[in-house]
């Protein structure tokens, strides 16, 4: 008993601050997808006959898109869909491939982030200071009322610096109809830039930038709120510019596109061999001048892919105390936030068998007749991108019809994979001792204990009960949830999980229910984690440090036994 209420008391303290928390996410250790093509087939056909018929629209018979799903090392598939109709007398590519060519707009924003990165971690800048540390123009009292000197690079990269979004572009004067039409009134252009990305006049360049960005007033306060800025991008580039020496478009060649041999990706507009160019395009030749570093690059879907492996595979790994996905502040409503400068959407309604969040980590591009979109999907070690020329609307859809059929076979490839790696009975290696665990995976909870017997005593009525009474939770499991740690780091052998009392829904639907602080370490046992479980896969053993045991898998007939519906 002094056992039980020692344990009241220790976890005493966690009933005050903790609150339920549902879904642990990640679930699962990330997934190899070696054959992916195979494991991933089922639906990689559903999304290559639904883009089909998508396509088959005559409202897109002057639309071409590039579709592809990569994994961390290999492209997994591919869809490529070539537009019916092309301009006679400018073509350009009437057959579509993984080098065609596309302008992928604001997606050039997260380049000119990690070209910031890699100068951050240089110690040629730092995220931290202000950017006018680095751009000479806005140090001086006479550079505007913005104020530059609390707006650091990371605020900028991070769509919170409260700049406006454009200084010199979207401006309704340049537009192609008569702002008369429109209602409103005739205004003089006096004072205004003379220059524009298209429209007859010259692009904008650095003098222009400056200049104009002195006419112009804060939105918000700096690291308040976020909002869209291309204008914060454009800075940037200047910034690398000062910080190198070299032209933007240089420094993008020799240190990202250069290294990753992204051998069709440029920031000068290409010749038209792979040019995808719609019917009426108007921007393809369009040189943005200052504005490159927030939409300038032309790229193909292989490079791209190319790039999101090198994303995906560095992100935590680009500059000391840098993750690149995760998000800086919240955007609007419950489920899209910012990052550096990632547009990172988390939502709970894509499983069908769980609300377990699936987050997407992507950046959308969009100038006339080019949209495009790349996604990360962090916990499943998977890619997309999306490249249209044509029409807008295609980006919603493909987007929906790709990321939902693809996350859904996923997760039946990866519980079916748990299952049989992982689920089973454990049998003490010491005979002598009746110590066993059972374990299960489902996609609606993850991988569970079905039972714990240790040295036998059910440690589901004693420990895990003790526990979920102290956290005020009524229906829970066990579940196992993976730390993506080794024991043996350089082998990766020795895979640390831990077990979680975790809460189920009861529907009662408090306001405060789905607030949660994640707490996956809570006690310990004579100095080891009591809840630390180690898979030594090639012995088939689980070992449980604080309960100085380990055990045994035992043969197939309970894994089979156990097999759920996915
Ligand atoms: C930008 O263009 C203007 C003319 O429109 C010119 O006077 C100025 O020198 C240019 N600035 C740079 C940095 O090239
Ligand atoms: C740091 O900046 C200097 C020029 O100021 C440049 O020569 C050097 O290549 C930069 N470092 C990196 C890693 O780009
Ligand atoms: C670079 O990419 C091209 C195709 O885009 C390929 O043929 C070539 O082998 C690649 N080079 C390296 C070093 O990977
Ligand atoms: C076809 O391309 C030419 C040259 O770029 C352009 O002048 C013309 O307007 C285009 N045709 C259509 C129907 O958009
Ligand atoms: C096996 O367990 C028994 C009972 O707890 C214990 O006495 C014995 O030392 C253990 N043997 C080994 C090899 O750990
Ligand atoms: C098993 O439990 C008995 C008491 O029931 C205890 O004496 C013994 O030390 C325990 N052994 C282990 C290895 O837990
Ligand atoms: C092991 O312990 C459990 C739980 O106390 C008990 O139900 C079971 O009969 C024991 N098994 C053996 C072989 O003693």
């Amino acid at each position: 008993m002094l056992f039980f209420s020692t344990l009241g008391l220790i976890v005493y303290s966690l009933r005050l601050v903790h609150a339920d928390c549902f879904e642990p996410s990640p679930a699962f250790p990330l997934p190899l997808w070696q054959n992916g093509m195979q494991q991933l087939e089922a639906a990689f056909q559903r999304i290559d006959q639904r883009l089909e018929k998508l396509a088959e629209d005559q409202q897109y018979d002057t639309s071409s898109f590039s579709v592809g799903v990569t994994s961390n090392t290999d492209t997994l598939w591919t869809h490529f869909h070539s537009a019916r109709v092309h301009n006679a007398t400018r073509p350009g590519v009437t057959h579509i491939d993984g080098d065609s060519q596309y302008r992928i707009a604001s997606i050039s924003k997260t380049f000119t982030v990690l070209g910031i990165l890699h100068q951050h971690a240089a110690g040629n800048l730092s995220l931290d200071e202000p950017v006018s540390l680095y751009i000479d123009e806005l140090k001086h009292a006479h550079s505007g009322d913005m104020p530059w000197n609390d707006i650091t690079i990371r605020v900028l990269a991070s769509q919170l610096s409260g700049i406006p979004r454009d200084v010199i572009q979207a401006d309704l004067i340049n537009g192609e109809t008569d702002p008369t039409e429109l209602g409103l009134p005739p205004v003089s252009k006096e004072g205004l830039p003379r220059c524009y990305e298209y429209g007859g006049l010259k692009p904008c360049n650095r003098t222009d930038l400056l200049h104009a960005l002195k006419t112009h007033h804060p939105i918000f306060a700096p690291n308040a709120i976020s909002t869209y800025s291309n204008t914060a991008f454009e800075l940037l580039g200047l910034v690398l510019e000062n910080v190198i020496g070299l032209d933007y478009d240089v420094y993008m060649q020799h240190a990202i596109f250069g290294p990753l041999n992204m051998t069709l990706t440029s920031l000068s507009t290409p010749p038209d061999d792979h040019a995808v160019l719609p019917v009426d395009q108007t921007y393809w030749d369009v040189d943005q001048g200052v504005h490159k570093p927030t939409g300038g690059i032309y790229s193909s879907l292989d490079d791209m892919s190319k790039y999101l492996r090198y994303v995906m595979t560095h992100y935590n790994a680009l500059a000391t105390g840098v993750n690149w996905l995760l998000p800086a502040s919240w955007s609007t409503g419950m489920e899209s936030f910012y990052g550096m400068p990632w547009e990172i959407f988390r939502t709970d309604r894509i499983l069908e068998k769980s609300k377990r969040p699936v987050t997407f980590v992507t950046k959308a591009g969009g100038v006339p007749s080019y949209f495009s979109r790349i996604s990360i999907m962090p916990e499943y070690g998977l890619g997309l991108t999306v490249l249209i020329a044509g029409s807008n609307t295609l980006l919603k859809e493909i987007q929906e019809i790709v990321t939902v059929e693809l996350v859904r076979e996923a997760e039946a490839v990866i519980w079916k994979d748990v299952q049989k790696t992982y689920s089973g009975n454990y049998v003490s290696t010491n005979t002598s001792l009746n110590s066993s665990i059972e374990l299960a995976a489902r996609p609606s909870t993850g991988l569970v204990l079905q039972s714990f017997i240790s040295n036998g005593t059910d440690v589901f009525q004693t420990l895990l009960q003790q526990y979920a009474e102290a956290l005020d939770v009524k229906r829970w499991h066990a579940q196992l949830v993976p730390t993506l740690l080794y024991k043996n780091e350089a082998e990766q052998k020795g895979e640390i999980w831990r077990l979680l009392v975790v809460a189920e829904r009861t529907g009662e639907g408090a306001v405060w229910d789905e607030f949660c602080n994640t707490d996956v370490d809570p006690i310990s046992y004579a100095g080891l984690p009591v809840n630390e479980f180690v898979f030594w896969h090639e012995e088939q053993r689980l070992e449980l440090p604080a309960w100085r045991v380990s055990m045994k898998r035992s043969t197939a007939d309970t894994a089979e036994r156990l097999v759920v519906q996915v």
